[in-house]
């Protein structure tokens, strides 16, 4: 049976590139979604899409149940209580987290964000948030599950494999990304079973997209698992 790849925060815009990437690798793709009406009409039929939200533990065993891969790319959509920080970032992670080690999750994917590691220096109306993501990376940490960590700097609408990709740790105070190159970043890594309980921010850079399996082992090979 293929393996199933479940995308949480698939109707966003990080997650709409992730499912379509995906889906061209013709991979087995679930979408955890909070509106299945929404969820079809942006995404397809292609996939199964399935109702829940990630701080109800309920939707979150019914949705994790047979995958093997989780890619959350979730993110508050308001700036504090209801769905705010707090609850989407970190305790809606942590569920998905400890439900997934649990569940036989082969490896999580959690969309972080470059800020985290300096969140200090964030201006103010970030920090509280960046704050909550770095408590939902920890919590990640703690579940068990093989995890990769991801710090993308600002996201952007660019169109993909226009520029390079910098990758590492403490490689930036500041950058961008595109979206599009973050969703290949994300499906390259997993594509190499020895990336496991990694953290590592990422950013455009200058100079020529990575073309090969080798630009892409190259790009990814100061990485090593935290202990
Ligand atoms: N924007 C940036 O510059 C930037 C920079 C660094 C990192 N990031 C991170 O990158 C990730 C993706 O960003 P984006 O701008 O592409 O995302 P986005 O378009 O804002 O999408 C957020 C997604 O999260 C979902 N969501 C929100 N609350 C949820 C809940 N309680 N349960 C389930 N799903 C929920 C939303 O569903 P609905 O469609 O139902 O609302 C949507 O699918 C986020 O983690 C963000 O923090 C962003």
């Amino acid at each position: 049976m293929a393996e199933i790849y479940l995308v949480a925060g698939a109707t966003g815009k990080l997650g709409q590139e992730i499912v379509s990437r995906l889906l061209l690798k013709n991979r087995h793709v679930r979408a955890f979604v909070r509106d299945a009406t929404k969820g079809r009409a942006l995404l397809g039929e292609n996939l199964e899409v399935v109702e829940g939200d990630i701080r109800r533990i309920d939707t979150i065993h019914e949705v994790l149940q047979g995958v093997h891969t989780v890619i959350c790319a979730t993110g508050a959509r308001e700036p504090e209580g209801q769905n705010g920080p707090e609850e989407v970032e970190y305790e809606g992670v942590r569920l998905m987290a400890t439900v997934a080690a649990n569940s036989g999750v082969a490896r999580f994917v959690l969309v972080s964000a470059l800020g985290v590691a300096q969140a200090e220096n964030a201006p103010d109306h970030l920090t509280q948030a960046l704050e909550w993501k770095r408590k939902g990376e920890e919590a990640l940490r703690e579940s068990g599950v093989a995890y990769l960590i991801v710090r993308p700097g600002r996201l952007t609408e660019e169109a993909g494999g226009q520029q390079g990709i910098k990758l590492g740790s403490s490689i930036a105070i500041s950058g961008e990304i595109s979206r599009a190159d973050l969703a290949e970043v994300i499906l390259q890594a997993l594509a190499r079973e020895n990336i496991s309980n990694v953290t590592f921010e990422v950013v455009g850079t200058q100079g020529p997209a990575p073309q090969s399996d080798e630009d892409w082992n190259r790009i990814f090979a100061p990485l090593e698992a935290e202990t």
